[in-house]
């Protein structure tokens, strides 16, 4: 186990392996997914998950997408979501993500996904989803009782993405720990119930990018759902929008800069995104600001944002325009993918009980 992350370095890893319908034999599986909810993705996801996505593609049998069917839990504007949808894509493949490495694709594309996610959901205690602290927030936020079915049984969905691949490792951000639980309960009780079926997977999740704090409200997280436009570094912005907003970020009325997350939320979210950016470790970069103010940590940061930043959004914003060559991307991946997806919800189906229908007898 590593010191940076909470992943467990047990499953298979013996190199990388030649043709890739094969690769699941000598690389442990990865999956992650995000929603399209936004034009774009933001710092918190980039830092948080993406990152560190794109390293595990060359040591990992990879399954990257999008998770269009959760976006639906609160209401979409249809036109809107699917350029979201297309425009995440080449978001993922402007991070960093190659289509050769690994597959990428559509959650709306395997409908195997919602198959397994009802059986799962029969296997799900109604008092353990309610337990789901996302859900609490979301519905808190000004949905209450207009909170719908979907954005209850959502992480239900999210277990099915994830078991439906026998997945080995799941890079997210912190928030989804709690779902990433949930998701090991549904394995392990299933396995126990009808037989070894599942992988039970491993949460990585890395715990200084973990939680990538909202600049104008640092003990929040960086949300798309609840920061304010001033709290959120949106990788497609304008390069001086997204100056502006660090430059303005919260601190504090102190002037010394150290990390303490407590004390010193936004000094501390300002050194983890440096950090993080440059590579240059947190108390490196505290020795060298040494006499120096605030300002000075704000002009570094906003620095390496627009260096990451723009590049980013150059390849991002060029692949937009591809779209033919996003949607054969999606295309191949959903192909992939449906092979493993459709041969686990068959031995699923057959486990619990389901009567397949026959062959060639319909009158
Ligand atoms: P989503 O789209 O909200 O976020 C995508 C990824 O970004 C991480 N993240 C953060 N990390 C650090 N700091 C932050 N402020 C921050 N905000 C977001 C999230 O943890 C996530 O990893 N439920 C998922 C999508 C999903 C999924 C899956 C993920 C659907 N099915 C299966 C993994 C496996 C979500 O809402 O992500």
């Amino acid at each position: 186990m590593s010191s940076a992350t909470d992943t467990s370095t047990g499953a298979v890893n013996e190199g990388r392996a030649g043709a890739r319908p094969d690769t699941r034999t000598t690389r442990p599986r990865v999956l992650s997914l995000v929603q399209p909810t936004a034009d774009s993705l933001h710092l918190g996801n980039y830092l948080g998950a993406l990152r560190q996505w794109v390293p595990m593609q060359d040591d990992h049998d990879a399954f990257y997408g999008v998770a269009d069917l959760h976006a639906l839990t609160v209401e979409q504007d249809p036109k809107q979501l699917r350029q979201r949808t297309l425009r995440s894509a080449a978001q993922l493949i402007a991070a960093g993500i190659d289509p050769e490495k690994s597959t990428i694709f559509c959650q709306s594309h395997v409908p195997e996904h919602t198959q397994l996610a009802w059986i799962l959901s029969c296997l799900t205690g109604f008092g353990q989803a309610n337990r789901m602290t996302q859900f609490k927030d979301k519905a808190a936020r000004g949905l209450g009782d207009q909170a719908s079915v979907g954005l209850f049984t959502y992480p239900v969905l999210m277990a099915a993405d994830i078991l439906i691949y026998r997945a080995d490792r799941v890079p997210v951000g912190e928030d989804q720990r709690q779902h990433l639980e949930l998701t090991r309960d549904l394995a392990a009780r299933f396995n126990h119930r009808y037989g070894r079926t599942f992988v039970v997977p491993e949460p990585h999740i890395v715990a200084s990018v973990g939680r990538i704090a909202d600049l104008a409200d640092p003990v929040g997280k960086m949300s798309k759902s609840a920061s304010s436009p001033a709290g959120i570094i949106e990788l497609l912005d304008e390069p001086k929008i997204n100056i502006k907003k660090i430059k303005s970020a919260v601190t504090d009325s102190d002037r010394e800069i150290r990390f303490d997350v407590d004390q010193k939320p936004g000094v501390a979210n300002l050194l983890t995104i440096l950090s993080a950016l440059s590579g240059t470790p947190v108390e490196t970069l505290v020795e060298s600001f040494a006499g120096k103010g605030y300002g000075d940590l704000k002009g570094a940061v906003a620095d390496a944002v627009a260096e990451t930043g723009g590049a980013f959004r150059e390849r991002a914003l060029g692949l937009i325009e591809e779209r033919t060559e996003l949607e054969a991307i999606l295309a191949a991946g959903a192909e992939r993918a449906r092979e493993i997806a459709s041969a686990v919800v068959a031995e699923v189906y057959d486990k619990v009980g389901l009567l397949p229908p026959a062959q060639g007898r319909s009158r």
